[in-house]
């Protein structure tokens, strides 16, 4: 996802990635990480008592105490849809108590959703888990593979305020806002620019957004999920997704509490994107990446209590939201542990915003292939392995200003919304200015 504004570094990341194919990034790693195997002591979370909260919503009572933008026949619609149980429960009726439920937000890019679809159906003990599937916009050809699945129980959820579905207003375009540098000071126009004089494009906003909204939905928002409180795996739609990725993701997570007391979350790639991992016998503790990752309800309350921090930091970009706002605000490093061998690969290369009508269709020719050894295909976490941590690790930290984007008020308020919309009572993030 951290694929936006960052696209000179991406294209030069993915060169590499490219004519890299078989990785033996071993060496540069080895000079790259400074590492350290401290056993930690020190106990992660400090003192936040675990709530459950278990609030029933009606959405119009919501939508009338918190000022959300008036809905479009769409939304409502879409909402309506959100509703719906699960699919393909007369295939799988009962699911493990304690299966990891997958979200996987997409947008527009049907070609790589396949990608990923496909790699899920060949994911050991996929059978066991339901997929919720978080979608920005509406759009038919998504929709059909999505339904499409038969090999688990899968949710579709829909983002019912996305720009993309107002098509003539608030969060959508509207015939009012401001649209270039010094619009307001000369005509009566709507919006507040950026740090850098921008106004809002909502086909940009519309990342952060749904990021935001997803993550409230479906810890706080779904039937389905709020009586949960072990671990949600977040995928996005140019993941590939190993085939044991889901019993690794469970080694991580039983081994977690015992071998990283600092981790707030596991992962199941590296943070950086263009590592399949170092091979070596051990678990690795680093911070947060951005593909595979997955924490519990504890970890979600201490994020959604950041809802300010996350809501008014000038940057459209969630992940770097996150890793310059939100983690630094924790206090001590935000470590998330992980295997040495990727279990998921991020593998688009056109950013999101290039959706299947743009002129510069962005399939890499249609071909994605990955090479999928055996021992990628069994769960390859040894419960004996030490822990090493990845310290000083570079990358965006607290006090970078932001890539803006995220200037207008209308969107700093609707995304404290959103924080609301399901637990009223649990954050204080009132019509109040940022
Ligand atoms: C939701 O609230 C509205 C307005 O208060 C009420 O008319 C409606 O019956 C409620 N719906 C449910 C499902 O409780
Ligand atoms: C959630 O994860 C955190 C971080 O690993 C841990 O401290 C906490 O105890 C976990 N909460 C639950 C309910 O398991
Ligand atoms: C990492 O940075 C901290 C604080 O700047 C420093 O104390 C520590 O020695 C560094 N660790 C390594 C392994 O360089
Ligand atoms: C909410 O925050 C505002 C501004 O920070 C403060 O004035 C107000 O007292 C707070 N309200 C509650 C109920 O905590």
């Amino acid at each position: 996802m951290a694929n936006n504004k960052k696209p000179r570094l991406k294209d030069v990341a993915l060169r590499r990635f490219l004519s890299v194919v078989s990785v033996t990034l071993l060496g540069v790693f080895l000079l790259i990480f400074l590492l350290g195997t401290n056993s930690r002591s020190k106990d992660f979370v400090s003192g936040e008592p675990e709530e459950y909260l278990t609030y029933s919503y009606n959405h119009s009572n919501i939508n009338k105490k918190i000022n959300l933008p008036k809905q479009s026949e769409l939304s409502i619609q879409l909402e309506k849809l959100n509703q719906k149980p699960p699919r393909n429960r007369d295939l799988y009726p009962r699911l493990p108590k304690n299966h990891i439920t997958i979200v996987l937000y997409v947008h527009n890019r049907p070609q790589y959703l396949k990608v990923v679809v496909e790699s899920l159906s060949h994911v050991v003990g996929i059978s066991e888990t339901l997929l919720i599937v978080s979608h920005d916009g509406y759009f038919e050809e998504m929709n059909k593979i999505v339904k499409s699945i038969r090999f688990c129980q899968v949710k579709q959820i829909f983002a019912p305020y996305s720009p993309h579905v107002f098509p003539d207003s608030f969060p959508g375009i509207s015939p009012t806002d401001c649209k270039d540098k010094g619009d307001s000071s000369e005509k009566q126009c709507q919006g507040t620019s950026d740090q850098y004089g921008n106004y809002r494009s909502p086909k940009i906003v519309s990342l952060k957004h749904h990021w935001w909204w997803m993550m409230n939905t479906v810890w706080d928002g779904l039937d389905e999920t709020r009586g949960q409180s072990g671990h949600i795996l977040f995928i996005e739609e140019d993941h590939y997704i190993y085939p044991n990725a889901y019993r690794n993701l469970q080694r991580l997570i039983e081994l977690k509490p015992e071998k990283c007391r600092d981790c707030y979350a596991v992962n199941l790639a590296p943070c950086d994107v263009n590592s399949r991992g170092e091979g070596w016998d051990c678990l690795i503790a680093e911070r947060m990446g951005n593909v595979g990752y997955s924490f519990n309800r504890t970890v979600w309350r201490k994020v959604h209590k950041k809802a300010r921090e996350f809501c008014s930091f000038d940057d459209y970009n969630w992940d770097i939201t996150m890793w310059t706002k939100v983690y630094p605000s924790f206090g001590d490093p935000v470590y998330t542990l992980r295997g040495p061998r990727t279990s998921a690969v991020h593998f688009g290369k056109c950013g999101l915003h290039q959706g299947q009508g743009e002129k510069n269709a962005c399939i890499d020719n249609g071909v994605v292939h990955f090479d999928v050894d055996n021992v990628d295909k069994v769960a390859n976490i040894k419960p004996e392995w030490e822990v090493r941590f990845t310290e000083n690790q570079s990358g965006y930290k607290a006090g970078f200003k932001g890539w803006g984007g995220w200037g207008d008020e209308r969107d700093r308020q609707l995304c404290l919304n959103f924080a609301r919309m399901y637990l009223l009572e649990d954050t204080n993030t009132s019509s109040s200015k940022l």
